[in-house]
C-alpha cells in the first residue's frame, strides 16, 4: 500500500517525500511538472537511499488519473498538487479556477472509485485574509482576498460537504492544514525550492540577491503599523511543515475508520519576523550582503499573520522546532550548491 502524493515534486512536496520515507511509508508521487523538475524526486531517492515511483501526470487527465488508482494500492492521498502564485491567480483566474478545482475534483471521484478515503489536503494562511487579530486560530474568519485564496477556500468547503454527507456510502477522513510561511531546505542542500520565475516570495528572492543572481531586494513598505514598519510572518521550516503532514497522516490513520471527518489545523511556528529581521538572519547566517531598498507596498499584502499553532501541538504531537538561523542557514546551503535550482548546467 503507498501514499499518493500528488505535486510531489515540488518545493513542500518532496520535502515531506524524504520525510514520509522516514518514517516508513512507500510512497506513490505524481506531477505533471509544469512548476518543478523530474529532478527533484532522483534528490529525494539520493537523500533516502529509497526508489520512488514517479509518475508524469496531470490531475486534469481523468483516465491517466483513474489507471493510476487501478495499477497501485493506494492506502491513503496528500494533495499538494496546484497552481500557488498570488498574482498569477489575479491575472488569470480561469487558470487558477480550472487547475485547483477541477484537478482536486477528479482526484477526490478517482479517490471515491477505488474507495481510497484518507486525504490530506494543503490549504494556506492565506484563507484568513486580513486577520481581525494574531495569533490566528483556526476558528478565526475565513475571507481570502484573490483567486489563488478563493480556490483554496472552495476546496476546504468541498471537502467538508463531502465529509459531512454520506456520498454513496463513501467514509471520507480529511485534514485541512494550513500553512503559514513554508522556508528552508532539506539540511543536505540537495532540495529547495526552485522557483521557474523571478521569486514571488521573500525568502527565495533573499537567496537569489545574496547569490548574485539579482541585484537587491525590494521591500515592499515600511509604514506598516509593526514594530519596524515592515511586514510581519509566521515563517516555517519546510522540514518541520514535512513533519507536520507525517504526524497529520499518523493522526488520521489512527481515526475512527467508520465515519467521516474534517479536521482544520495551522500549521506555523507561533512567532512573526518582520523583512528587515528576515534580511538580517539571512545576512548572518550567509555571510553575504542582502543590499535592498524600501519601495511602495504591495497590493493585497497585510501588515501581520502568525499561527496560533495549538490545535496541532494537542492533537497531532506536532510543533515546529526550527530556528530562523536554520531556515536561513539551510535555504543558503541549497542556493549556494545549487545557484540555477535543479537546471545547473554544471550537472
Ligand atoms: P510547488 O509549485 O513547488 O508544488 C506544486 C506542484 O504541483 C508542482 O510540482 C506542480 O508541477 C504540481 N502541479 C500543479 N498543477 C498540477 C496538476 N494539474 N497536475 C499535477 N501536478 C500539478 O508549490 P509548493 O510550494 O510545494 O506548494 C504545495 C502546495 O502547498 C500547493 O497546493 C500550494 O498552494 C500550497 N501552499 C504553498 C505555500 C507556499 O508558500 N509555498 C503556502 C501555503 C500553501
Ligand atoms: C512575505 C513578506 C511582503 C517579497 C504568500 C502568499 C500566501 C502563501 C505564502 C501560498 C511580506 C514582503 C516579499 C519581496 C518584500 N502562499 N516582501 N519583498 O505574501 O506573506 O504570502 O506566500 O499559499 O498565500 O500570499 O509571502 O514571501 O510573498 O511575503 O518586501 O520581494 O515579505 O510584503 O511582508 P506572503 P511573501
Amino acid at each position: 500500500m503507498a501514499i499518493l502524493v500528488t505535486g510531489g515534486a515540488g518545493f513542500i512536496g518532496s520535502h515531506t517525500c524524504v520525510e514520509l520515507i522516514a518514517a516508513g511509508y512507500e510512497l506513490l508521487v505524481i506531477d505533471n511538472l509544469c512548476n518543478s523538475r523530474a529532478e527533484a524526486v532522483s534528490r529525494v531517492e539520493q537523500i533516502t537511499g529509497q526508489s520512488v515511483v514517479f509518475l508524469k501526470l496531470d490531475l486534469l487527465d481523468k483516465p491517466a488519473l483513474d489507471a493510476c488508482f487501478a495499477q497501485h494500492k493506494i492506502e491513503a492521498v496528500i494533495h499538494f498538487a496546484g497552481l500557488k502564485a498570488v498574482g498569477e491567480s489575479v491575472s488569470k483566474p480561469l487558470l487558477y479556477y480550472h487547475n485547483n478545482i477541477e484537478g482536486t475534483l477528479n482526484l477526490l471521484a478517482a479517490m471515491q472509485r477505488h474507495g481510497v478515503s484518507d486525504l490530506i489536503f494543503s490549504s494556506s494562511a492565506t484563507v484568513y485574509g486580513d486577520p481581525d487579530s494574531v495569533p490566528i486560530t483556526e476558528e478565526a474568519a475565513v475571507r481570502p482576498t484573490n483567486p489563488y485564496g478563493r480556490t483554496k477556500l472552495m476546496i476546504e468547503d468541498m471537502l467538508s460537504d463531502l465529509t459531512a454527507s454520506p456520498a454513496d456510502n463513501h467514509i471520507w477522513r480529511v485534514v485541512l492544514l494550513r500553512y503559514f510561511n513554508p522556508v528552508g531546505a532539506h539540511p543536505s542542500g540537495l532540495i529547495g525550492e526552485d522557483p521557474s520565475d523571478i521569486p514571488n516570495n521573500l525568502v527565495p528572492y533573499i537567496a537569489q540577491v545574496a547569490v548574485g543572481k539579482l541585484q537587491q531586494l525590494s521591500v515592499f513598505g515600511d509604514d506598516y503599523a509593526t514594530p519596524d514598519g515592515t511586514g510581519v510572518r509566521d515563517y516555517i521550516h519546510v522540514m518541520d511543515l514535512s513533519n507536520g503532514h507525517v504526524k497529520a497522516l499518523q493522526w488520521l490513520q489512527q481515526q475512527d475508520a467508520g465515519s467521516s471527518m474534517c479536521e482544520v489545523f495551522n500549521l506555523g511556528t507561533g512567532t512573526g519576523y518582520s523583512v528587515l529581521e528576515m534580511i538580517n538572519a539571512f545576512e548572518q547566517a550567509s555571510g553575504q550582503p542582502v543590499p535592498y531598498k524600501i519601495v511602495a507596498r504591495r497590493e493585497g499584502d497585510i501588515a501581520t499573520c502568525y499561527a496560533d499553532p495549538q490545535k496541532a501541538q494537542h492533537l497531532l504531537q506536532w510543533q515546529a522546532d526550527k530556528n530562523l538561523s536554520e531556515m536561513m542557514a539551510d535555504t543558503w546551503r541549497w542556493q549556494s550548491s545549487n545557484p540555477n535550482g535543479y537546471d545547473d548546467p554544471q550537472e
